[in-house]
């Protein structure tokens, strides 16, 4: 049964309903899904806590509602198609009924293994449909996935398992990006010397390159899985626990573990999936992400399957082996809904209309946005060039601790308007503040974006550190969720996000808090101090810039902002690797030692006629040495 709303009219309706009476209006949408037992009480929440619960006491298995629910229905329905990052190898498809055998039979490897209920599991793993078998084996046995995504370093690998003290990791021998093969299972084999929970490693065998395999620890995916049977009795578990623990970055600090719990997580991720895309039974859906983030949890993963739709998973990279790629895949496999970032829009743009021309895209519907916020210029070559004008855009607002899409317009129904998310999902009940903490009620007002009440796919707590959580999204603005973002809403009520206003930079669609890149980079053992600022970058949203003072000694710039880039990398990831490195003599500091970020912020986007006050500055000869350094 699906709850799609079909009509504008039919969108403040239900709006107006999940405001007036939220218990009731999430009581109907959570009665289609299958439950063991029912809920004693649809909604108990403080934010002071916070303390949240969804569907309080309620019994369900989540993959029961994706699996065994369609088995009967739609079992021949396609549930997954697999493409290769090589065209030229053969896809898969898994169809429902083949997902069910597959992840009853690793849900027995995991028993056998002895995984219980409560333990977690990391899953560091190449875009293969084993990836998504083993969340799901996880959920069914009622252990906590904790993906991290398969770009990470080891050393962000194994603060990972240590925070979260994982019994198991689930990877593989190596992972094809483009033309790279890159090695998987040695990462994981360095991080486990930094570590001593992880007891078990099974890998999948994808690249066919020379591992090692550590006797009593480690095995092939395809070796503990033979002789398993395809049947296997979920597990029953609460509502509210924990379905799975992902690391995301913030302002302060190491990447925290936001946590999802099972119910209100499964009624958010599906009912948004349906109303955002307007997915239609027999549809084809794609997402690009990749399943080390929120997007590819909710996106790929959970909302498709618990709406019974065909998810693509593509292991490769847009521009292999030519820019051609998206859309020789859209053609091959009819897609009707396309979901993918700006950064990936903007690389594609770079390369002109001509990629496009060999193919006919007349199977896309819909096209989706997501991660960043998506320029003008973007969104018209989006809309004219992949959606031939035809396409409704979604441009959809959200976060690793939102679960799914709050701010979105519902494809086709919502009009839109470019560079705006639009307007809040039913349940949604959105606040903009000002400086001093008032609501700003009304429309054309801009400030900070917060929620006001609670919604069933939000975050429960940052795992181990629930004093983490309350400091950083609760404490801000009294009986709110801040989002961290900054927001206008215009003179039509619509929402256009701005950006973050906290040390949040998003890189490529990839979220990093400047501190844990100056960490990285205060590692080298030459930096003395670092400052990380974002600036725009035509590609990539932001990039980033690092303002480094070091000890020269014998070595010259270049050299030391080569090592300093290695060093990151090997830290965090390629990823996080700063684009601009400037190694300077002093900082910007005020005389009780803060650094004024607002001037390097400015230096490193290139506004140098105004610096503002810099009266308050403990040497302002520093900033007219760092203009005169810019890189
Ligand atoms: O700043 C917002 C930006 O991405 C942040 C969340 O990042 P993450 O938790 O990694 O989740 C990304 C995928 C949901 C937000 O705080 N962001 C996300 N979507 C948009 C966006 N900014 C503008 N427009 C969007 N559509």
């Amino acid at each position: 049964m699906s709850d799609r709303i079909h009509t504008l009219s039919g969108y403040f309706h239900e709006y107006q309903k999940s405001v007036s009476q939220p218990e009731e209006f999430w009581a109907r949408i959570a009665d289609s899904f299958h439950w063991k037992k029912r809920w004693d009480k649809v909604l108990d929440w403080n934010f002071e806590g916070p303390d949240v619960k969804w569907f309080v006491n309620a019994k369900l298995n989540i993959t029961e509602n994706i699996l065994e629910r369609h088995l009967f229905t739609i079992g021949d329905r396609p549930a997954i198609i697999w493409e290769p990052n090589d065209p030229n190898e053969a896809g898969r498809t898994l169809t429902y009924r083949d997902l069910y055998h597959e992840v009853c039979r690793f849900s027995n490897v995991l028993k056998a293994k002895g995984i219980q209920k409560g333990d977690k599991v990391i899953i560091y793993m190449p875009m293969v449909p084993e990836a998504a078998i083993a969340m799901l084996a996880c959920a069914r046995v009622g252990a906590i996935h904790s993906v991290v995504f398969a770009g990470f370093s080891s050393t962000a690998l194994a603060d990972r398992i240590n925070d979260c003290e994982a019994k198991m990791v689930l990877t593989s021998d190596g992972n094809f990006r483009g033309a790279k093969k890159i090695p998987v299972k040695a990462v994981v084999d360095e991080a486990l010397e930094k570590t001593t929970t992880v007891k078990e490693v099974i890998v999948y065998q994808r690249t066919g390159q020379d591992v090692q395999m550590v006797a009593g620890r480690d095995s092939w995916w395809h070796e503990s899985v033979e002789g398993q049977s395809d049947t296997h009795q979920a597990e029953e578990m609460d509502s509210e626990d924990m379905l799975f623990i992902l690391y995301t970055s913030g302002s302060t600090g190491k990447p925290k573990g936001v946590v999802h719990t099972i119910g209100g997580y499964m009624v958010y991720a599906k009912y948004s999936f349906e109303n955002v895309f307007q997915y239609s039974p027999g549809d084809v859906y794609w997402c690009t992400a990749d399943i080390g983030w929120i997007t590819g949890h909710s996106y790929i993963v959970y909302g498709p399957l618990l709406a019974g739709a065909t998810s693509i998973m593509f292991e490769g990279v847009p521009t292999f082996p030519d820019a051609g790629r998206f859309w020789a895949i859209v053609d091959k496999y009819q897609v009707n809904q396309f979901y993918t970032a700006p950064t990936a829009i903007r690389a594609l743009q770079a390369h002109g209309t001509e990629p496009l021309e060999a193919y006919s895209l007349d199977s896309l519907k819909v096209l989706g946005s997501v991660g960043e916020p998506i320029n003008e210029e973007a969104w018209h070559w989006y809309h004219t060039h992949v959606g031939k004008t035809r396409c409704p855009i979604v441009d959809t607002w959200w976060q690793t601790e939102t679960g799914g899409i709050l701010v979105s317009p519902l494809a086709g129904i919502t009009p839109t308007k470019p560079a705006y998310a639009t307007l809040p999902l039913p349940g949604i009940q959105l606040a903009i503040m000002d400086p001093e903490g008032k609501e700003l009620t009304g429309n054309s007002v801009e400030g900070n974006l917060c929620i006001k009440f609670p919604w069933p796919g939000m975050l429960r707590t940052t795992y181990g550190d629930h004093e983490r959580c309350q400091q950083t999204y609760f404490a801000a603005y009294k009986n709110k969720y801040f989002t961290g973002d900054g927001v206008k809403r215009d003179h039509d009520g619509y929402y256009r996000i701005l950006g973050r206003v906290d040390d949040v930079i998003n890189v490529s669609g990839h979220r990093m808090g400047t501190a844990e890149v100056e960490n990285a980079i205060n590692e080298h053992p030459l930096v003395i101090e670092s400052a990380v600022v974002g600036y725009p970058h035509e590609v990539k949203g932001q990039g980033i810039y690092a303002y480094v003072i070091c000890d020269m000694k014998n070595r010259t710039a270049e050299n030391l902002v080569s090592e300093i880039k290695d060093t990151v990398t090997k830290i965090i990831g390629p990823i996080a690797k700063p684009d601009k490195i400037q190694i300077v003599p002093g900082l910007p500091k005020t005389r009780s030692g803060k650094i004024m970020r607002r001037i390097l912020r400015k230096v490193a986007e290139g506004s140098l006629d105004n610096m503002g006050d810099t009266s308050t500055l403990l040497d302002p000869e520093v900033v007219e040495q760092i203009i005169a350094g810019r890189v």
